[in-house]
């Protein structure tokens, strides 16, 4: 049949989840994956599926391990720029770095610069799917949404809400967010493979009202996901109990004005309260955890095991620029560093499923992306596991698939990506 392409190399999959079961349980290797029309058609055997399809375009990828592409399920795009910025904590490094940088985005030009210099170097670091914050302007999330329409892209962002504690070229007003969130989700959500999330940035920088209308709009359009940030600096806690004295905890002031909710995906949630964590399993919202971000703005560390032994929906994520990296192995790094620093050792299938069908999950798209399997969208990558000579002469050493990914998940980077295909269609090397 036309349009269909046999990939042929180690197939890595995932048939459940391992914090639930062993690695080897929660996984499958096979030796090919056939695609047509943009969709996985079928996984198993090179013989079985060059059978199967005969006359379809084979890529013989050797020994590279091909795996569904990741997810970052928390970035600011706007950010790309002044990623790194030195010796800042939370707040300050707002104010120094992030603010002055996103008031650029009113310019559609620069916006539209930046969204495709982002989106271009995460594919290039296998990252086939974001969920990003914008800025507070319109301009930003077209720009967002037209670059990832143009790369074919499974993507989700929203217009970034503030009405306090910002600069003024950054302020919108409770009625303006409500507006312009409205028209964007309009524009753009359900559109190919493009989805809205309702973005207010966190409480500090909305006020009540501006809150209780995004909550509204949330209640009129409930397939969308709402993006915010919870609970990632003990100072921005104590910032908003000062805000908020009527409130039981951080969660609350969403809870409270109608911002919590399966769809939430709440970043960082590190330093939860016990009815906080309660509340959070109860309605089933995702915490997304962005290790890189956590070390690097000096935030905490968050509880992995605690978070999944309680049955919290979790995901991954970068936090680009707070985070320090575009990579989602940088990023499976960190997690584990950050692991052994709270006395948790997460396994290498733990760090991938968490960077492709945790994160899916967590954006409740696990159905369509963030694993292969019959049916699911065909966004994949290929991964050289021996990508530099550090990394290569210690893989040469591993016993098991585990021990050979392991290396590349630790000190890998771009060079590990040697493949990208976006719903089938290879798009790197171009
Ligand atoms: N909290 C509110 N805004 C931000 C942001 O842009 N980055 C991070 N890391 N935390 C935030
Ligand atoms: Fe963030």
């Amino acid at each position: 049949m036309a349009g269909e392409t046999l990939l042929i190399g180690r197939v890595l999959s995932f048939t459940g989840s391992p914090f639930e079961v062993s690695a080897p349980e929660a996984t499958r290797l096979d030796e090919a994956v056939l695609i047509r029309a943009g969709k996985v058609a079928a996984v198993g055997g090179a013989d079985d599926l060059r059978a199967l399809a005969p006359r379809a375009e084979t890529v013989d990828l050797g020994a590279a391990l091909v795996t569904a592409g990741f997810v970052d399920a928390h970035a600011h795009y706007p950010q790309t720029a002044i990623i790194a910025s030195w010796g800042k904590r939370l707040v300050d490094w707002l104010n120094t770095y992030t603010f002055p940088e996103e008031m650029r985005f009113g310019d559609a030009d620069y916006a539209r610069a930046v969204a495709e210099r982002y989106l271009d170097l995460t594919l290039a670091h296998g990252t086939t799917t974001v969920a990003s914050f914008c800025t507070s302007h319109p301009e930003s999330v077209d720009a967002f949404f037209s670059a990832a329409w143009a790369r074919g892209l499974r993507a989700m962002a929203g217009k970034t809400c503030m009405d306090r504690n910002a600069p003024t070229a950054l302020r919108d007003s409770a009625q303006s967010a409500y507006d312009d969130s409205l028209a964007l989700l309009e524009r753009w959500h359900g559109v190919d493979r493009l989805s809205y999330a309702i973005t207010p940035r966190f409480t500090p920088t909305s006020s009540p009202e501006q809150l209780a209308a995004l909550g509204a709009l949330w209640s009129e359009h409930p397939d969308c996901l709402m993006q915010t940030h919870l609970s990632e600096q003990l100072d921005e806690i104590a910032w908003v109990r000062s805000l908020h004295p009527e409130a039981r905890d951080y969660l609350d002031t969403y809870e409270a004005h109608g911002l919590l909710g399966a769809r939430g995906l709440y970043g960082h949630a590190i330093h939860l309260e016990p009815r906080e964590r309660h509340r959070l399993r109860e309605v089933g919202a995702a915490l997304i955890h962005c290790p890189t971000s956590n070390s690097f703005i000096g935030s905490g560390l968050f509880d992995m095991a605690r978070a999944k032994t309680e049955g919290q929906r979790v995901g991954l994520a970068t936090d680009t620029g707070g985070g320090s990296s575009f990579s989602m192995l940088r990023t499976m790094a960190a997690a584990y560093e950050i692991g052994q620093l709270s006395g948790n050792v997460l396994h290498p299938a733990q760090l991938y499923w968490l960077a492709t069908a945790g994160s899916a999950g967590a954006l409740h798209m696990g159905d369509r992306i963030g694993n292969i399997a019959p049916g699911m969208e065909a966004d994949l990558i290929a991964l050289d596991l021996a990508s530099t000579p550090a990394i290569a002469q210690r893989a040469a050493r591993a016993h098991d698939l585990w021990e050979a990914l392991f290396p590349t998940l630790m000190m890998g980077d771009d060079r590990a990506i040697t493949g990208v295909w976006v719903a089938g269609r290879r798009i790197l090397p171009g």
